[in-house]
């Protein structure tokens, strides 16, 4: 069983609900009915009812016992504009500019989440990565006691014998451009989370990177890293963790055990931590397209699931972000 259908396994055993603001957006219409007859999720599409029938109809897509919420046209705007003008008045946020932002599907969704009317939610497809994450940031937040919201990718490897069973966890690889000592903590232990209770790794096993391997160099890149390792051993003193290492002294064997002889990590860490998002989102798609992993990416460290899609998504690549999002509801 690939990663993906192990998850898909897991959303299945609890449904969740999850909105999809681009309820509009061809793909996504074709993926909420795959999502309902899979039993994934319960999908909730956003947006005018007539335009979305009149788009599954284009596509010969049966929509029937999908929940469609019209934010132009609900009955909840108003609560969730005043909760909405509660929660960003200090931003100066107005009355007025709350009653317009929830007829936008992507802040009445966001609000949605927020006032637990639904588990997660999922878009992308459209928006930008900027636009998806900025309301998640301002009205999710992050989970009590974390400190950022992150990403991490699965990696997923044809060769089985890397990682835990072909699974590497990279992080982060779309968020934070350049994480202090304590936020680069913070991703540890975001994305040690995300290997455990998303992808059923048993042991995760995490290396904070450099291009140092325990003070072979000395720079003050490095000595992040070293501070961000200490920092990440105090938030989560249970978690096996380690750093700074090379990525060859975090996977390989022999390498860890010259490099870093004694370490709990190194030459078996399945989940990577970069030290900024240039060196994570280049890494990422070097292994994606040079080491032919699949590549899927989560969000971390948000108080409630929030995933966002690239604008190039095929319809099962919104299917699959929506099974990741319903196992991340399942232990929010
Ligand atoms: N975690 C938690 N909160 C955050 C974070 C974070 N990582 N970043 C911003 N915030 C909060 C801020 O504190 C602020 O809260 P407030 O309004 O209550 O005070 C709010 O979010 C908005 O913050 P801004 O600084 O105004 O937001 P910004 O314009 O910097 O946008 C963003 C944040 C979108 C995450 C930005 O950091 C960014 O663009 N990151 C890179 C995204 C990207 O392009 N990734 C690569 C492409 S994706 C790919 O390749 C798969």
């Amino acid at each position: 069983m690939s990663i993906i259908d192990k998850i898909k396994a897991k959303a299945r055993a609890d449904i969740k609900s999850i909105v999809l603001p681009e309820g509009d957006e061809p793909r996504t219409v074709q993926a909420a009915a795959l999502i309902l007859k899979d039993s994934l999720a319960r999908p909730i599409l956003l947006g005018n009812p007539d335009k979305i029938r009149a788009v599954a109809a284009e596509k010969g897509t049966d929509i029937t016992g999908i929940e469609i919420i019209d934010p132009e046209n609900s009955p909840k705007a108003e609560s969730y504009a005043s909760e909405l003008y509660e929660l960003r008045k200090a931003k100066g946020v107005t009355p007025e500019d709350a009653a317009k932002l929830v007829k936008d599907p992507m802040y009445y969704g966001i609000m949605m989440i927020k006032l637990k009317d639904a588990d997660g939610l999922v878009s992308g497809a459209v928006h930008t990565t900027g636009d998806m994450l900025r309301p998640a940031l301002q009205i999710i937040k992050t989970k009590p006691g974390m400190k950022v919201v992150s990403s991490s990718f699965l990696m997923d490897f044809p060769n089985k014998n890397i990682g835990y069973e072909g699974l590497l966890v990279y992080s982060d690889c779309v968020v934070v451009p350049c994480p202090t000592a304590e936020e680069l903590a913070h991703i540890a232990v975001s994305a040690a989370d995300t290997a455990k209770n998303l992808c059923g790794v048993e042991e995760p096993r995490v290396a904070l990177l450099s291009f140092s391997t325990k003070g072979s160099a000395k720079h003050e890149l490095v000595t992040k890293v070293q501070e961000a390792t200490r920092i990440a051993h105090e938030l989560a003193p249970e978690l096996i963790l380690d750093g700074e290492m090379q990525f060859d002294a975090a996977l390989i064997p022999e390498i860890g055990a010259s490099k870093a002889k004694g370490s709990p990590v190194a030459g078996q860490a399945n989940v990577l931590i970069f030290p900024d998002l240039q060196a994570g989102n280049i890494g990422y798609k070097i292994t994606q397209r040079l080491g032919g992993a699949e590549a899927f990416a989560v969000l971390q460290g948000l108080a409630a699931p929030c995933n966002d899609l690239s604008r190039g998504c095929s319809v099962e690549d919104i299917v699959t972000t929506v099974a990741l999002t319903a196992v991340q509801a399942q232990s929010a």
